[in-house]
């Protein structure tokens, strides 16, 4: 291709993605009075914040006392201290607050006899700092995300949030350590794009699809995250990926905790409720590292149901007819459409499956992304700003409690635009790009578009997909994770030989997959090389060699750069945030887990 000709444009504030995150960050910034745009792969309502299903986090005390410090202290200790306390301060106390305005914004929540926003409990959710399970799950049946992300789509057309639908970015455009805003290929019609922001905010969502088995769109494909690692800048505590409980035996679509929150309970082969044994406290509502590594134990030692002695059984029938058609119809008909069970006669068969990735492009609790420096490990990037599932706040640490990840989007999607508020003046002009802006991100494309090897996208993404299933499972080990880093590191090599079939920009769901594909494997990459320096077991990362939580050697932050070029990957630390945002609010220091 001759250099490319771009369509160019200018903005305050340029949005990539239009899930919860992105579309509250978008209409929030132009709110605030800033020319925003919004670039997003997939149509805004068909972002994955559709699939959450049991409810958004808030201490709202609708059910039963309940305090935004309990919250706090519950985030915390399932985050297994490595959360930032002061992000996670600032998350809970904003929670109130953001559910109210989700309310008043429409979202339609399901009600008390009395009329409030309804709240069941959810793992990990405590009162009174760990005594016993509270009602604090915001929920919209168990169609919460599809509520919400609905209502916030409508928000931004009431605020005429400017879209720029089925845009895919391909790379940031970065400028002397800044962002100046990104390049992106409208596949409806095959021009190429460059957007300049004041900020750009990445809001991209995870990258589940590194997995065989997940309950993520196939649109989580990493793509913020390997735009971050191409600009030279590194990702944060990768190595911790949440395994849902309840992934449907064989489809992994989600069955949501909600259903364990309204009386659900896992059994074993014998019929037995073992979650007894594990978590004598909080039973089935332990947080999902627990139940995840119960229901692994129970199938590695035999217990598990089926004929095949690998999987476990779900039981809902008692909670009759009424209940799972009035809290529960999603997953009802889930179970019906994807295991041919009738949940109100039989117990649903399920499994632990990739559900959320607590890792990702290291942020303040503004939003700002961070490049740590020798003398700064806060340091910002200047005009880059990343929020939702891409970020790592870091709120979640090394394992997300439920309803957390909803409320994550909604909180720090609102602090990046008010921070866009404090930190541009609408309208400011902007420098000439530089001359080469954007080509590196064409490269790549017409790379992928003309690639004419042997193997096929479809190929490749099933070998890294069932190395990262074998090596980087719920329970890892010095040897399977090196194993993951060797396999990982061999298949990015088999890029060289892909073959894309159709050459065109328009449309081209091909070199799409491409092009996702070479995202996903820089954050395997940073996922299993991180895992494997990580010798301990924290949250989602249990080491079978290292059983304990190491908090003197290594309560930090991992980071792990990839370089674009020669795929090299290389890590350093950072530290944990061991401070609180407020001087009323103590510093919760580690304690030993007990559930
Ligand atoms: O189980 C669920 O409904 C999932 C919620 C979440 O991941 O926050």
């Amino acid at each position: 291709m001759a250099s490319p000709a771009f369509i160019d444009h200018d903005y305050d504030v340029v949005v990539v993605g239009a899930g919860g995150a992105g579309l509250r960050a978008t209409f929030g910034a132009v709110a605030e009075g800033l020319k925003t745009a919004c670039l997003t792969k997939v149509f805004p309502t068909r972002s994955h914040t559709v699939a959450a299903q049991g409810g958004v986090g808030a201490a709202l005390g609708n059910m039963a006392e309940d305090k935004w410090e309990w919250h706090m202290y519950d985030t915390v200790k399932g985050s297994d201290w490595l959360g930032d306390q002061d992000a996670i301060e600032y998350m809970c106390r904003e929670a109130i607050p953001a559910v109210h305005e989700l309310e008043h914004f429409g979202v339609p929540f399901s009600r008390t006899e009395d009329g409030r926003i309804y709240q069941r409990p959810f793992g990990g959710h405590m009162r009174n700092f760990g005594e016993a399970p509270v009602q604090r799950a915001c929920a919209a049946a168990d169609r919460t995300g599809h509520a919400i992300l609905h209502t916030l789509y409508q928000q931004s057309l009431k605020y005429k949030a400017k879209f720029f639908i089925e845009f895919f970015a391909l790379d940031l455009i970065m400028e002397d350590g800044a962002c100046r805003g990104v390049v992106a290929w409208n596949l409806d019609d095959g021009t190429l794009h460059r957007f300049r922001g004041h900020q750009t905010i990445l809001a991209t969502g995870g990258y589940g699809r590194t997995y065989f088995s997940c309950t993520s769109a196939h649109t989580c494909t990493g793509d913020g995250n390997a735009m971050v690692a191409r600009a030279g800048l590194p990702l944060q505590d990768m190595e911790f990926v949440q395994f849902h409980p309840t992934g449907i035996y064989g489809a992994g679509c989600l069955i949501t905790e909600g259903a364990r929150g309204e009386g659900g309970y896992l059994t074993n082969a014998a019929g037995e409720r073992f979650m007894e044994r594990y978590a004598p406290n909080a039973k089935d509502l332990a947080s999902r590292d627990v139940v995840s590594r119960a229901m692994t134990m129970e199938i590695r030692e035999g217990r598990g149901v089926g004929k095949d002695s690998d999987h476990i059984f779900l039981h809902l029938e008692h909670l009759g007819g009424d209940v799972l058609h009035k809290r529960l119809p999603g997953i009802t008909e889930t179970a019906r459409v994807f295991s041919g069970v009738d949940a109100t006669k039989d117990p649903i068969p399920v499994l632990p499956t990739v559900h959320y990735n607590m890792g990702g492009i290291p942020t303040n609790y503004m939003g700002e992304v961070i490049n740590p420096t020798r003398d700064d490990p806060d340091a910002i990037v200047p005009g880059l700003m990343a929020v939702g599932e891409c970020a790592s706040v870091s709120v979640h640490g090394a394992n997300r409690l439920g309803t957390n990840s909803l409320l994550d989007l909604v909180v720090f999607g609102r602090a990046a635009a008010k921070r866009c508020a404090q930190t541009i003046q609408p309208g400011t002009g902007h420098a000439p790009l530089p001359k080469d802006a954007g080509a590196r991100g064409v490269a790549r494309l017409e790379r992928l578009r003309t690639a004419n090897g042997a193997r096929l996208t479809s190929a490749i993404r099933l070998d890294m997909q069932k190395a990262m299933q074998t090596d980087a499972a719920v329970f890892r080990t010095a040897e399977s994770l090196s194993q993951g880093v060797k396999s990982v590191d061999a298949i990015a090599e088999t890029v060289a030989d892909i073959k894309v079939a159709d050459r065109s920009l328009v449309f081209n769901t091909d070199l799409v997959e491409a092009l996702e594909l070479e995202n996903l494997l820089a954050c395997a990459k940073a996922t299993v090389y991180s895992a494997e320096a990580r010798k301990e077991s924290r949250g989602a990362h249990a080491r079978e060699d290292y059983p304990d939580r190491d908090d003197a050697t290594w309560m930090k932050h991992s980071l792990a750069w990839v370089d674009p070029d020669t795929g090299k990957t290389t890590l350093d630390y950072r530290p944990v945030h061991t401070y609180t945002l407020t001087k009323d609010v103590a510093y919760i220091a580690p304690q030993k887990r007990v559930y």
